[in-house]
C-alpha cells in the first residue's frame, strides 16, 4: 500500500499491480486514494466497462458498490479513449487487461493514454490489476510493477473471526478462544490469500466441528496443499538434526551462532538479520543434508524452491512464477528458503539470450534483486556443485552472508560420518573399527560412505540374513570407485576456486595423500 501511495502521489501514469485478490486490492487502493485526496476511482472490466467506485471518504468500500457507469466503454479501446478524454484527477483501474495487451491496437491506445497523462501533467494513474504479469515490450519502460502482498495477520484475523463466529452460532454454545490460540491459528494461515484462508478455516471447522488449537494440524496441512499446488514451492519437513551431520564444524558453528538471529532479542541488540548462504561443494558431501537440518536448529519452516520448475513452461510464466513464490515465502517469514543446485537452474545463462529470449537472465535478475532488497526475514540457502556455471553476480560478495565450501571429508570427519550411519542402523557401533574404515575411505564422500554401509548390509542379508561385519564394509569400500577419482579435475578446480573466495566448512583441510591410498591397497 505504501508503494502504491508513493506511485500515485508521484503521478506515475501506469502501474501494474499483480495479485489474484481483486477485491482486497481494490479495497486497499480505495483507502490509499482516499487518504491522499478524494479522487474518483473508476474500475473497468470487459463485462461492465468503466464504473466509478462508491466510497465514504475513508476508503470504506464494499465489493460491488458502484455509483456511476460510463456507457460505451466495454471495449478496451473505448475505455482508453474515455481515459484520454477525461481531464480530472482520477485513478483508473483495469481488471484483467492483460489478455488484450497482445493486440497491437490496445497497446497503442494504452501508450497514447500514458503519454497523454504524462504530457498534460494530469493527476491520473492507470492501474492494471491482474493475477499474472504480462507486459509487452513496448510498455516496459513506462510501467511500474507492484506485487500486492498477501494478507497480514490482522487481515487474516478478520477472516478468522467471521468463520469462527458463524461456526459458533451454528453450534449453539459459544466458547471462548484464548488470544494465544487465535494467534497460533492465524499464523498457520500466513501465506494464503483471504479466500484460501477462509476455505481452510471453514474446512477445519466442518471436519472437526470446532476451531481450537487441536485444529492447527488441519489448517497447516490444508496450507501445505495450497502451497504445493503452486508446484514450485514445497514445505519440507526434516526429521534429521545437526547431529546427523558428520564434520563440517565451521559451518555448523556458523549456524549455531545464529540460532537466535531472527528473534526480537537479536533485533533489540541491533543485529542485522542474516540474508543467506551459498553452499558450494563436491557432490554427496552433505550440502543438501546440512541445509535441511537448519530448519530444526533454528526452528523455522523450510520452503523448498524448485528452480527448475520455475522455468517449466507448463506452470506459467517463469518470472511471474518466481515473483509469486517469493511473495509466499515473505508472507511466511521468518522462514528458510532452500534452493538446491542453483548451478543447474542458472547454468547456461550466457546463452540464454539466444535460446529462450532472455527468460533465464530475467528470472535470475529478479531473484538477485529480491535477494538484494528483501527486508523480510527469509533466509536463503542455495547449493551448487559447479562455480563455472554460476554467473559472476551471484558469487559477488554481499549477495550472500557467506559462501561455504564443503570439501571431501577428512579422516576425522569420515569417522564421524561412519559412526552416524552405523548407529542409525545398529546399536553396537563399538564392534566396528571405525578408525580403520575411515582410513580406507580416503577420497570418499559422505554419500559414498553411506552407500558402502548399505551395500555391506545387502551382501550380508543376501547371505542367509547374517549380521554384517567390518569385513563386509571393507569389501564394499574396495568395490567403490569414488567420484573424486573419476572427477579429480573438477574437484581440484573447485577446491582451487574456493581457496581464497569461500570459507571452509570443515576445521581442517582435506588432504587425500598418496600414502593413504597406498595403505589402503597394501591392506588387501
Ligand atoms: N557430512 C555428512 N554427514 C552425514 N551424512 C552425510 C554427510 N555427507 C553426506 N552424507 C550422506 O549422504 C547423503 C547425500 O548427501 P547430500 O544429498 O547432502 O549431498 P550433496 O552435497 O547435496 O550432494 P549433491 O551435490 O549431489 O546434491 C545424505 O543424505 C547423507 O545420508
Ligand atoms: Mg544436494
Amino acid at each position: 500500500m505504501q508503494e502504491l501511495d508513493i506511485l500515485i502521489r508521484a503521478r506515475y501514469p501506469l502501474v501494474y499491480l499483480i495479485t489474484p485478490e481483486e477485491d482486497r486490492a481494490l479495497g486497499a487502493l480505495a483507502q490509499v486514494v482516499d487518504e491522499q485526496s478524494f479522487k474518483p476511482l473508476y474500475v473497468w472490466s470487459v463485462t461492465q466497462g468503466f464504473r466509478s467506485l462508491q466510497r465514504n471518504g475513508q476508503g470504506l468500500w464494499k465489493p460491488g458498490q458502484f455509483s456511476q457507469t460510463a456507457p460505451g466503454t466495454i471495449s478496451p479501446e473505448a475505455a482508453l479513449d474515455f481515459v484520454i478524454k477525461r481531464g480530472d484527477p482520477t485513478v483508473f483501474v483495469f481488471k484483467d487487461l492483460h489478455p488484450f495487451l497482445e493486440s497491437p491496437g490496445v497497446i497503442r491506445w494504452l501508450r497514447d493514454a500514458v503519454g497523454h497523462i504524462r504530457n498534460e501533467r494530469l493527476e491520473q494513474t492507470i492501474i492494471v490489476l491482474s493475477p499474472v504479469m504480462r507486459i509487452p515490450a513496448e510498455l516496459e519502460k513506462d510501467v511500474a510493477v507492484v506485487d500486492f502482498c498477501l494478507p497480514t495477520i490482522k487481515e487474516l484475523g478478520v477472516v478468522f473471526d467471521q468463520v469462527y463466529n458463524d461456526g459458533q452460532v451454528g453450534d449453539g454454545h459459544p466458547s471462548q478462544l484464548s488470544p494465544d490460540t487465535r494467534e497460533v491459528l492465524l499464523r498457520a494461515a500466513l501465506g494464503l490469500t483471504v479466500d484460501e484462508a477462509e476455505k481452510v478455516y471453514t474446512r477445519a471447522l466442518i471436519s472437526a466441528g470446532k476451531l481450537t488449537e487441536c485444529e492447527l494440524d488441519i489448517v497447516l496441512s490444508e496450507k501445505k496443499q495450497v502451497i504445493r499446488r503452486s508446484q514450485i514451492l514445497e514445505f519440507h519437513e526434516e526429521s534429521k538434526t545437526l547431529e546427523h551431520v558428520g564434520g563440517l564444524e565451521n559451518l555448523k558453528k556458523w549456524f549455531i551462532d545464529r540460532s537466535g538471529a531472527f528473534s526480537e532479542k537479536a533485533r533489540d541488540y541491533g543485529l542485522p538479520q542474516p540474508k543467506g548462504l551459498l553452499l558450494l561443494g563436491v557432490p554427496g558431501c552433505g550440502k543438501s543434508l546440512v541445509a535441511k537440518t537448519v530448519s530444526n536448529l533454528w526452528n523455522l519452516p523450510l520452503l523448498k524452491l524448485d528452480m527448475g520448475r520455475v522455468f517449466a513452461s507448463l506452470v506459467g510464466s517463469s518470472e511471474q512464477n518466481l515473483r509469486s513464490v517469493l511473495r509466499t515465502a515473505e508472507s511466511l517469514a521468518p522462514c528458510l528458503l532452500f534452493t538446491d543446485e542453483v548451478d543447474k537452474a542458472f547454468g547456461g545463462m550466457a546463452s540464454s539470450m539466444g535460446s529462450d529470449g532472455g527468460t533465464a537472465a530475467r528470472v535470475f535478475g529478479t531473484f538477485l534483486t529480491w535477494m538484494q532488497e528483501k527486508v523480510s526475514p527469509v533466509f536463503v540457502i542455495a547449493t551448487a556443485n559447479r562455480v563455472d556455471r554460476l554467473p559472476g553476480e551471484f558469487l559477488r560478495k554481499g549477495r550472500f552472508d557467506e559462501i561455504f565450501f564443503i570439501d571431501l571429508p577428512n579422516p576425522q570427519e569420515r569417522e564421524a560420518i561412519l559412526r552416524i550411519h552405523l548407529s542409525m542402523r545398529r546399536k553396537d557401533v563399538i564392534s566396528f573399527d571405525v578408525g580403520d574404515l575411515a582410513a580406507r575411505t580416503s577420497g570418499f564422500s559422505g554419500a559414498e560412505i553411506e552407500q558402502a554401509i548399505i551395500s555391506a548390509m545387502y551382501e550380508a542379508f543376501a547371505d542367509d540374513g547374517r549380521e554384517f561385519s567390518q569385513f563386509d564394509i571393507i569389501r564394499a569400500i574396495e568395490a567403490t570407485k569414488p567420484l573424486s577419482q573419476s572427477m579429480a579435475e573438477q574437484v581440484t578446480a573447485l577446491r582451487e576456486w574456493a581457496q581464497d573466495r569461500a570459507r571452509m566448512a570443515s576445521c581442517s583441510p582435506t588432504l587425500i595423500d598418496k600414502s593413504e591410498y597406498l595403505r589402503m591397497e597394501s591392506s588387501f
